[in-house]
């Protein structure tokens, strides 16, 4: 009896010791990496017990991982069933929960990577057109929630990395163990843990004895992946995400104060798309970088508000569809420009750069290309039922061709629930929030 209640209060600790179930977490932001390294098992089983992600089976991957890979590890926690909407962490919408014609939740800074599986295909006249879902970001392994590498690039397009070892952690660091110093370097260091995240307008600034977690928890310079012969050769960028950033952007903007150095951490696996001198287009790429100082163009950018519109300016002209980074390392200034209520919507100066996220996201989106704004195939961003801007879908507003084959819905969704009405009818490309060519 004695033994009976001992093995059973073991029990209790252990599993009491585990990260709740994904789908019984609060709705709230809990803690769990705070930073750094996150309690061990909360990834690592170690002798198989039950996994996060069906509860009963047993299932462990390489490294005693509680998934059968490391993104499906992950993804136990950045996952769940039945959220109401845009909720903390979560990253990605089960297949169960969009069906056709249906978009994902989720509507992070980075995206839902469930744009991956949102295949579309339409009729323009007589010829069929798709659009495959895997165009449509990063294609990370995660087997346990049906996600698989790329079937059609087999290394990062601009450089080397194995398409087929993509999830995850080639991006961020699984132990997390980048940190941002109170001097404001990055250092690598297992013995110091973090004391707390340092990616939000939140978070503490680092102490001597308290650094914070670098942005995101992204791999720094030296990082690799495990199995993976690549090494990262630039740190991770300066940027401070609002602490509310999952949320739909119908009503206010959200706004990532992204400070410099996201081209070049994405140059880390993407070498030849990095250029960062706008005088040499002798590469044939577009400038972004460090150095990609938009100069008069961000004249343009602030006085731009839609196509025939050019009344705006420098104290409303920012849009989160076309980001720019301000061109600074200062965590102060930057941590009072991170807002989700439309109280700082200071476009940018001659020194902002324009940077990978100026066109793209980070994980995936609605368009090909985890473009942010209206697909490479269209003219028109809106369509123009009688006159007022819509979201075109193939249940609403415009043509089938137009809609690409998604749902008024779908669309809305990519532009993050952004109103088609703050733009005109027979909108053209967000290009032209720095180019005017219309
Ligand atoms: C957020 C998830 C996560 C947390 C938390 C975590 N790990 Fe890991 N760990 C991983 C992943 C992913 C790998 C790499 C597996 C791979 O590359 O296949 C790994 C690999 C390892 C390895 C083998 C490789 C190596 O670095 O030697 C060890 C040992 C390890 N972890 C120990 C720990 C310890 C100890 C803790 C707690 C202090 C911890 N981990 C916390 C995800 C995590
Ligand atoms: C046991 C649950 C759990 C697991 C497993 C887990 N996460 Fe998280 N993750 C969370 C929670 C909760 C948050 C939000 C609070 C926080 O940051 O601690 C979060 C936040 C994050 C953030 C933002 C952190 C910041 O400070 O900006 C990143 C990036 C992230 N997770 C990546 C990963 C990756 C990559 C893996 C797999 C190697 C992983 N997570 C595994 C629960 C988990
Ligand atoms: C190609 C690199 C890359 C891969 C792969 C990647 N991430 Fe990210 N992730 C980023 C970057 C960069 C950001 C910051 C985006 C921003 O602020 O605009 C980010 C942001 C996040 C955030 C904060 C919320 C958000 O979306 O802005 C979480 C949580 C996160 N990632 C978890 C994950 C998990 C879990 C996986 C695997 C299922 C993953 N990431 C795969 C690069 C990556
Ligand atoms: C001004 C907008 C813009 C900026 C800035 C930008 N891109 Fe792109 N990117 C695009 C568009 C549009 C495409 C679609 C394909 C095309 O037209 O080349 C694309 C395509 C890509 C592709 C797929 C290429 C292929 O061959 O399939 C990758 C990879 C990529 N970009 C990475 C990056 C990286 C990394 C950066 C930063 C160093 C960056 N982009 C900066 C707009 C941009
Ligand atoms: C760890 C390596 C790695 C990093 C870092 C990385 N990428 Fe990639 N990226 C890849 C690989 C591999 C592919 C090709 C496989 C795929 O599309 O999933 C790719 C593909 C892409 C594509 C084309 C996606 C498609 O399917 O159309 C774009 C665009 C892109 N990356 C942009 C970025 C941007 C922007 C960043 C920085 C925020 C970044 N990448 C950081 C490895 C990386
Ligand atoms: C945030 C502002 C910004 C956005 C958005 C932007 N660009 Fe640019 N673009 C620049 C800057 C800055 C330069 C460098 C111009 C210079 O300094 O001469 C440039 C240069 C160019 C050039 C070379 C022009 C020349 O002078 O030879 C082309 C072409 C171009 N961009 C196309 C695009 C396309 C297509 C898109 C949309 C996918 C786009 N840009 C979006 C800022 C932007």
């Amino acid at each position: 009896m004695r033994k009976k209640t001992k093995a059973l209060s073991f029990f209790l600790l252990f599993f009491a010791a585990q990260a709740l179930p994904a789908s019984a977490q609060p709705v709230l932001q809990s803690v769990f990496h705070n930073g750094g390294v996150g309690k061990c098992t909360g990834c690592h089983t170690i002798h198989r017990a039950p996994s996060i992600a069906n509860g009963t089976a047993t299932q462990s991957g390489p490294y005693l991982l509680r998934g059968t890979d490391p993104g499906s590890t992950c993804l136990n926690c950045h996952q769940a069933s039945n959220l109401p909407g845009p909720t903390a962490q979560y990253i990605s919408t089960p297949d169960s929960e969009m069906p056709k014609g249906v978009p994902p939740k989720q509507m992070t800074p980075g995206g839902d990577f469930g744009w991956l599986k949102k295949s579309y295909t339409w009729m323009s006249g007589t010829t069929i057109e798709t659009d495959p879902g895997y165009m449509h970001g990063h294609d990370i392994v995660a087997v346990d929630y049906g996600y698989a590498a790329s079937p059609v690039m087999t290394v990062a397009p601009g450089g080397t990395f194995p398409a087929s070892d993509l999830t995850c952690i080639s991006c961020h660091d699984p132990h997390g163990e980048y940190r941002r110093t109170a001097n404001g370097t990055i250092v690598s260091d297992a013995l110091q843990n973090a004391c707390a995240s340092g990616s939000y307008d939140t978070s503490p600034d680092p102490t001597p004895n308290c650094p914070v977690g670098d942005y995101r928890l992204l791999g720094g310079i030296g990082y690799s992946q495990m199995g993976v012969d690549h090494t990262f050769a630039y740190g991770p960028p300066v940027a401070v995400a609002p602490s509310d950033y999952n949320r739909s952007e119908a009503m206010t903007q959200t706004r990532v104060a992204y400070g410099e150095g996201m081209s070049e951490w994405c140059a880390n696996c993407h070498p030849a798309f990095l250029n960062s001198n706008p005088n040499t287009l002798s590469a044939y790429r577009h400038p972004s970088g460090n150095g990609a100082k938009l100069r008069f163009i961000a004249r343009n950018y602030n006085m731009y508000i839609k196509t025939g519109d050019l009344s705006g300016t420098i104290a409303t002209s920012y849009l989160s569809l076309v980001p720019f980074e301000e061109g600074t390392s200062n965590y102060d200034v930057l941590k009072t420009h991170a807002k989700t209520d439309n109280s700082y919507l200071t476009g940018p100066d001659a020194n902002s750069n324009v940077m990978c996220l100026t066109c793209h996201r980070a994980h995936a989106s609605g368009w090909d290309f985890n473009l942010r704004f209206g697909p490479v195939q269209q003219t028109f961003l809106t369509a123009d039922p009688g006159g007022q801007p819509a979201w075109p879908g193939t249940d609403a507003s415009g043509n089938a061709s137009q809609a690409m084959g998604r749902t008024q819905a779908e669309t809305s969704r990519a532009y993050y629930d952004y109103p088609a009405s703050r733009f005109s009818p027979y909108q053209r490309s967000l290009c032209n929030k720095c180019h005017i060519q219309d």
